[in-house]
């Protein structure tokens, strides 16, 4: 009996010592700025930041933000083992129509200055309107920045109606659901485009071939183009200023990229993909995470390779099997490389909503869209004294900008 007390005790004592390191923790981090916490995602949870409470230092920022109680749903994934006897016999059914166009995005439609000087793509599906909101009125608004003018375009397939077993009827109106309010959302804000494939993780390779085809014939003239995932952030205005001494007629392909990686040969994971599906022992270099960015150069080659290349189902591998048809190598960035970024375990939410540390980097992933809304908004602000010194960069003596 006196052992278990102590037991107890020794418990006690412990949890009080967690809650006051975790205390002085918080109050190092900010004196007089509220707290808040983002509820966390049930998203991808491999590469989410964090899945803690969250401090950030600017007040007037949560005075009048939206309200986005709860998150996003989390992208397709597959549920049962995937079926790769299907998938390959399917595989030449490559060409779907496009159900929602935006035909006169790149064609100036009154704004001054021809086409785009970047295009801003972004993968999305259909429930995930929420997150296409924060990206249209953050860091995707469309217009002049720095200069440079800027385009956006959701990309979207078909939402799987009520699965395989749903009822046919049911199905049939679950789809006229979606394609109406899609419909709305293409009226309202257009910047919808939806094609008639069913919006999956292993179709997202369809998306890219789609994707490619689609710019590269109704934007034949973009300089840069920018795709990633809707759960990123983009500092569009240090992409601008690294994109600046790049020439648009020359191939560019930056990212996080990602070379030798071996194929996953365990079943029962999400990337698993057997040796007759692929038998070499490494994939070609690609671009991973969240997002890369395109010369126009480029855009329109890779388009041409990919249209030849067999479908592959994870979609950056794929697209790295279209770069090394073109023998041509991704460049990696450090400011890309922080895709992956995990902050530090012991305090995980010191770097997370510190814009002083976001404002060097170009892309940050794995956000909902309360977390977009922050990062947003955190970096409207003034730099402010806390700036001043430097972070341990993650990604090395690279720095933006003087
Ligand atoms: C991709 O979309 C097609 C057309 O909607 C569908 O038949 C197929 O099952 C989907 N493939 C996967 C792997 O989800």
């Amino acid at each position: 009996m006196r052992r278990r007390l102590r037991l107890r005790g020794d418990a006690a004592l412990t949890l009080l010592l967690g809650a006051t390191l975790g205390l002085l923790l918080y109050s190092q981090r900010d004196r007089a700025a509220p707290t808040t916490s983002a509820p966390p995602g049930p998203g991808k949870a491999t590469r989410r930041p964090t899945p803690g409470p969250r401090a950030f230092p600017a007040p007037e920022a949560a005075a009048d933000l939206p309200v986005y109680e709860g998150d996003t749903p989390p992208p397709p994934t597959p549920t049962g083992p995937f079926d790769f006897g299907r998938y390959l016999r399917a595989k030449d059914q490559r060409r779907f129509p496009l159900l929602i166009n935006q035909p006169l995005k790149c064609r100036g439609d009154g704004e001054p200055g021809g086409p785009p000087d970047l295009l801003i793509a972004v993968k999305s599906v259909a429930a995930d309107f929420e997150r296409r909101q924060a990206v249209r009125q953050t860091w995707g608004a469309e217009g002049r920045v720095q200069g440079a003018l800027v385009r956006r375009v959701f990309l979207l397939g078909v939402p799987r109606g009520a699965g395989p077993d749903g009822a046919e009827a049911e199905q049939a109106g679950a789809r006229a659901h979606w394609s109406a309010l899609l419909r709305a959302e293409s009226d309202a804000y257009a910047d919808v485009l939806l094609w008639a494939f069913d919006d999956t993780f292993f179709n997202l390779t369809l998306k890219e071939i789609h994707f490619l085809a689609w710019a590269s014939a109704f934007c034949p003239d973009v300089r840069f183009v920018f795709k990633g995932d809707s759960d990123v952030f983009v500092h569009v205005g240090n992409l601008l200023e690294f994109l600046a001494s790049r020439d648009p007629a020359q191939d560019l392909l930056v990212g996080d990229v990602i070379v030798q990686a071996r194929p996953i040969r365990v079943r029962a994971s999400k990337y698993y993909i057997p040796e007759a599906v692929y038998g070499l022992h490494a994939y070609p270099a690609y671009a991973g995470g969240g997002g890369f960015v395109i010369s126009g150069a480029t855009l329109r080659r890779l388009a041409d390779a990919c249209a030849q290349v067999e479908l592959f189902p994870i979609d950056d591998v794929f697209l790295g099997m279209c770069l090394q048809r073109l023998r041509l190598t991704p460049e990696p960035h450090p400011a890309f490389r922080t895709f992956g970024i995990s902050p530090p375990s012991a305090a995980p939410h010191l770097h997370t909503f510190d814009p002083c540390f976001y404002r060097e980097l170009v892309v940050v992933h794995g956000l909902s869209a309360a977390d977009i809304w922050l990062m947003w908004r955190l970096l409207q602000g003034p730099p402010g004294p806390a700036c001043a010194h430097s972070w341990p960069a993650a990604a090395g003596p690279f720095q933006w900008g003087p």
